[in-house]
């Protein structure tokens, strides 16, 4: 006869089993027999592969050391992503959110972080996963941010997107009405612009870069952000920026570059013209609207991105 200790060990551990692989599958409880499943949000842990039992049942000893628990859980953001979330929007530029491009990096708990949430996680003790943590760490610490006005206003903190540890990072001025819907920045026509200008001059896609703003909540009716908003929000900039370390940053019209280098030159003296921020070099061009506006200023724009690049090549910037 079995012993009853063992029983219950073997119990224990079917339970334990069971809970975990509940866990492995995204279901949150049991409700009688019927499984619930939680929004599709990966494990922050990378889960090991379930190992087969070492002997079989009966030889275990009673005294069987006990399973060690699975670390809990990061709590999990509140929803599922809206499905422009859930694909990298590398590429994007092309077909303009209506092409699927496979992920090509990524990040569990990335949602609002840098705009994906379903991607491959980057290994642990890499650059760009302490890049990552760090980034986390400055959105988590932004929150449902009510530093300033804009909060009345806005759908979403567009904190930003794109790789973690970015050598490029382009900061523009502050989200519009197309960017507050979606919770990404650059997502209209400007957007579209800026794809381009990223994908046939630099040969870059949006997974290689990171892409915020001065400001990360919608002006009303797309008026230049206050100088009390700006002032709210430029420390998560400056975090942002410390987290990523990029080796090069493009500012895109004026407010960018004001507020980045704290200063009160304009675009039309700045532009095409290296500056430094915190020994970064930061080539200031036009924004994309301007050029949607005025396309003879295109040229100009194609300039500095060519001095951009070669910079950029010469740094070693990512690929
Ligand atoms: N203009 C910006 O400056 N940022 C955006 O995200 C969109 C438009």
């Amino acid at each position: 006869m079995t012993d009853p200790r063992i029983e219950l060990a073997d119990l224990v551990a079917d339970v334990h089993d069971l809970l975990r692989a509940d866990r492995e599958r995204g279901v949150d409880h049991r409700e009688g027999e019927q499984v619930v499943a939680r929004p599709a949000e990966p494990d922050r842990r990378e889960v090991a592969p379930r190992q087969p039992r070492q002997k079989p049942r009966a030889q275990r000893p009673p005294a069987a050391p006990a399973r060690s628990r699975p670390a809990p859980q990061e709590k999990k953001a509140p929803t599922q992503a809206p499905q422009h979330q859930q694909q990298p929007a590398g590429n994007r530029h092309s077909a303009w959110g209506r092409k699927k491009a496979e992920p090509t990096f990524g990040y569990e708990h990335a949602v609002g972080a840098w705009g994906f949430s379903t991607p491959p996680p980057i290994p642990v003790g890499t650059p760009a996963r302490a890049a990552a943590d760090r980034l986390l760490a400055v959105r988590r610490e932004l929150g449902a941010c009510q530093r300033c006005g804009l909060c009345e206003n806005r759908r979403s903190v567009v904190f930003g997107m794109g790789h973690p540890n970015a050598d490029l990072v382009i900061l523009g001025e502050g989200p519009g009405a197309n960017e507050d819907r979606e919770g990404l920045p650059f997502v209209g026509a400007a957007g579209e612009m800026l794809d381009k200008m990223l994908q046939h001059v630099l040969g870059l896609g949006r997974d290689k870069v990171y892409i915020l703003n001065v400001v990360k909540c919608r002006p009303p009716n797309n008026r230049n952000p206050a100088p009390d908003e700006v002032a709210a929000c430029r420390p998560f900039l400056f975090a942002q920026l410390e987290a990523i370390k990029p080796r090069v940053i493009l500012t895109l019209g004026s407010p960018a570059v004001k507020t980045l280098l704290d200063t009160s030159r304009g675009i039309m003296s700045m532009r095409g013209a290296w500056q430094s921020w915190q020994g970064v070099p930061v080539m200031p061009t036009f924004h994309p609207a301007h050029l949607l506006r005025k396309p003879e200023d295109k040229r100009l724009t194609f300039q500095d991105l060519k001095e951009l690049k070669s910079r950029y090549d010469h740094l070693g910037g990512l690929r």
